[in-house]
């Protein structure tokens, strides 16, 4: 049986799935539910003086059928009393030791900091997560993304909290910006034990368009929100590799965006993650996507053949490179299986319109399995993608008799490349 159990900066749990500092770890009994569903830890939904929230504050992107391909909310911080949120996480942590209790933090002054800190110590915080991220209401306020977004800042108020802190601090950093490595070597400055990302990305989700109002609506007006949920993984991911990959950064990193299965789990882990948070799959389908989560990491670790999460922690971060070192004479083409294919020609459109029109229909009225012309074929993926059956297109490797050659090699070495392929 693969060992799930995972240390993050130093925080420790039975597995590396965490609930994000959102709506489903609000309290001390829904995060005591999550526990007994699986959870490995939790990170306590931001506190800091409690705010009073506005209605209707959640939105989400309808993408041909998928309900909540993508989420938005405008919510803020806890809008329950601290000294309620404190005894929950006493009575929390008392009841499971050995899961991770992390508390979320948003305040302004130092004293604030130093005020907090000591609380959420005293109530038993296996660690702090800073929460420089919130990109709507608390960065008005001068918090959130306002200090994610300016290293200096960051740093300083990261050292802080190092100071007064005798458990680790994690640092959640914002989506909103350019590049992530300065914001996350500010926190390694600033002292920080590990940190965590993304927080949600700026955007407006939509637009009622008989009432001219963006949503979600609050009476006649609204404002940008933050979006999260599936569709945010590839820019999650991205960020977290990133960080990963930078030699002058070397911290642990808890992945969170857009995990909603154990695919997307391994995928963070690979990257770099040490531990993985989720919002927006809990707040859609609840507390018990968990059990698949943890099936399906245990079987892919044991079909891969590892037995702690610490040997494939960042497996895939030498494969992440620039453009510059991607071979250029690699290439590959379509090849269309006959006996899985249903005919349905959604690559022939695919490849015609999108493409570099190489897939076409068989005119003899005999079948529907189109021919791929592998002389024009820049082997460019788009027909696997629209392919509806599993496996019915794959892309194969042709040996076109020329060595490897990046485009840097090409420009310093003069390397050759191979002859273009639909350039026509
Ligand atoms: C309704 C809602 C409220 C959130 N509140 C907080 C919060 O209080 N503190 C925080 O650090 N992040 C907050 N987040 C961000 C999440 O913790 C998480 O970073 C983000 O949703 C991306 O993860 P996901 O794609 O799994 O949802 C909130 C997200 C949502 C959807
Ligand atoms: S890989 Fe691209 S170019 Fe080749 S057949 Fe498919 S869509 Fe056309
Ligand atoms: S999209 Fe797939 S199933 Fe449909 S015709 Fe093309 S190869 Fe066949």
């Amino acid at each position: 049986m693969p060992d799930l159990f995972t240390n993050c900066g130093g925080i420790t749990s039975p597995n590396p799935f965490w609930l994000a500092s959102a709506p489903p770890a609000n309290s001390g009994a829904q995060i005591q539910r999550a526990f007994d569903a699986g959870w490995g830890g939790a990170v306590w939904k931001t506190l800091g003086q409690p705010i009073q929230n506005v209605s209707s504050r959640f939105g989400a992107t309808n993408v041909r059928g998928v309900q909540g391909a993508g989420f938005n909310n405008i919510e803020l911080i806890t809008d329950r009393s601290l000294e309620i949120n404190f005894a929950e996480i006493y009575d929390t942590k008392k009841k499971y030791p050995k899961h991770a209790v992390v508390v979320s933090l948003m305040v302004e002054t130092k004293q604030e900091w130093k005020d907090l800190i000591k609380r959420s110590i005293d109530a038993g915080a296996d660690g702090l997560e800073l929460n420089f991220g919130c990109p709507h209401g608390m960065c008005e306020r001068g918090m959130g993304s306002a200090v994610g977004q300016e290293p200096r800042v960051n740093q300083e108020i990261t050292s802080w909290a190092v100071e007064f802190s005798s458990v680790p601090v994690l640092v959640k950093l914002t989506p909103n910006v350019s590049d992530i490595v300065p914001h996350g070597l500010a926190a390694k400055r600033g002292g920080a034990h590990g940190v965590s990302l993304i927080n949600t990305i700026k955007s407006i989700i939509g637009v009622d368009i008989d009432r001219y109002v963006l949503e979600p609506r609050v009476a006649q007006l609204s404002t940008n929100g933050g979006y999260c949920g599936s569709a945010v993984k590839p820019i999650a991911l991205h960020m977290v590799a990133a960080l990963a990959r930078e030699p002058k950064f070397g911290l642990p990193i808890s992945g969170i965006g857009g995990i909603s299965n154990w695919r997307d789990a391994v995928e963070f882990l690979l990257l770099g993650s040490s531990s993985l948070q989720v919002c927006t799959e809990v707040m859609l389908r609840g507390y018990r996507v968990v059990e698949d989560m943890i099936d399906g990491l245990e079987e892919y670790m044991r079909t891969h053949g590892f037995e702690r999460l610490d040997q494939m922690i960042g497996k895939a971060i030498p494969s992440f490179s620039e453009w510059g070192n991607l071979d250029l004479n690699y290439e590959t083409v379509a090849k269309i299986d006959a006996d899985k294919c249903i005919g349905c020609h959604l690559c022939v459109v695919a490849c015609h319109d999108g493409a570099h029109q190489c897939i076409h229909p068989v005119k003899d009225g005999k079948t529907r399995v189109p021919v791929i012309d592998e002389s024009e074929c820049v082997g460019c993926n788009l027909c696997k993608i629209v392919c509806p059956v599993d496996d019915c297109i794959t892309m194969v490797q042709v040996d076109n008799g020329f060595a490897p050659s990046t485009w840097n090699e090409h420009v310093t070495q003069g390397k050759p490349l191979r002859p273009k392929k639909g350039a026509h």
